[in-house]
């Protein structure tokens, strides 16, 4: 299933949850969800991979996009306790979700198993969703635009489009600490993560590849974020645990999505 809405609303639900809890919550946001080619917008979920058979059952229909948070490149063999793009597509994924900052934290993944996860993606069809962003430190140097941009420019496969990839940013000191970047941050990073596609992609603003934004994305706060000009939509990790918490970051991507069919 493709990604279509001009907007995306992603929800990383992590290590948490079990089969019962899981797919309650896919078809509760399954059952309010409003198809993109009305709102304009698209929502995903990526529950763990044990969750995402009970959750592919509750989710029938074009309305809302399954994926997962990571994965490995190769087809298949001999790796074990990896999951890999192809599995992932059987499973009904459309999305896989690369790059995350606590895979890089602490299972040691570089730029380049980034971009290896990707193309492997891509390679299967699916929707590639790479995550980048600074540390704390990185920010209070100074260094937070080099740093972004050479993840972006190691991580990204050579062949990025709209239709194959989306850009999510990720600042890790935004993440489950209940500090979002304030909108300068995003509007200055989102304008340099623009720039560095347009060099990558060779593509100009309609076929360039979604910025997102994550880091303690909540419903008091996702209105205004996903008003800026430069946001795509929102990855949202503990906030998507809770149903009307989503819902309402969910409500607020079809406010900004103008025009809306709401
Ligand atoms: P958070 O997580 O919304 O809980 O900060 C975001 C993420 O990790 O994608």
């Amino acid at each position: 299933m493709l990604v279509k809405g001009a907007y995306l609303v992603l929800g990383n639900w992590k290590m948490h949850g079990d089969s019962n809890t899981s797919a309650m919550l896919a078809a509760n946001i399954a059952a309010r969800a409003v198809p993109p080619e009305k709102s304009n917008v698209s929502i995903g979920i990526a529950p763990c991979y044990v969750h995402l058979h009970p959750c592919r059952n509750v989710i029938f229909g074009d309305e809302i996009l399954l994926g997962a948070q990571d994965c490995r490149a190769e087809p298949e063999g001999a790796y074990t306790g990896d999951v890999s793009a192809a599995m992932l597509k059987k499973q009904g994924c459309s999305f896989v979700i690369v790059g995350h900052s606590e895979r890089r934290k602490w299972h040691g993944e570089r730029n380049e198993h980034v971009r290896h996860k990707a193309t492997g993606v891509l390679r299967e069809g699916l929707h590639a969703v790479v995550c980048v962003g600074e540390t704390l430190e990185e920010r209070e140097s100074g260094n937070h635009l080099q740093v972004v941009e050479a993840q972006l420019r190691a991580s990204l496969p050579a062949q990025c489009t709209r239709d194959s990839l989306t850009v999510s940013y990720e600042p890790v000191w935004a993440i489950g600490t209940g500090r979002s970047a304030s909108a300068e941050d995003i509007r200055q990073m989102h304008a340099h993560i623009r720039t560095i596609l347009q060099q990558i992609a060779g593509a100009q603003d309609g076929a360039l590849p979604r910025i997102l934004y994550g880091g303690s994305v909540k419903a008091n706060n996702a209105l205004d974020i996903l008003s800026l000009p430069v946001v795509d939509g929102v990855l949202v990790g503990g906030a998507s645990l809770d149903a009307e918490a989503f819902q309402s970051i969910i409500q607020a991507a079809y406010t900004a999505a103008k025009p809306a069919a709401q």
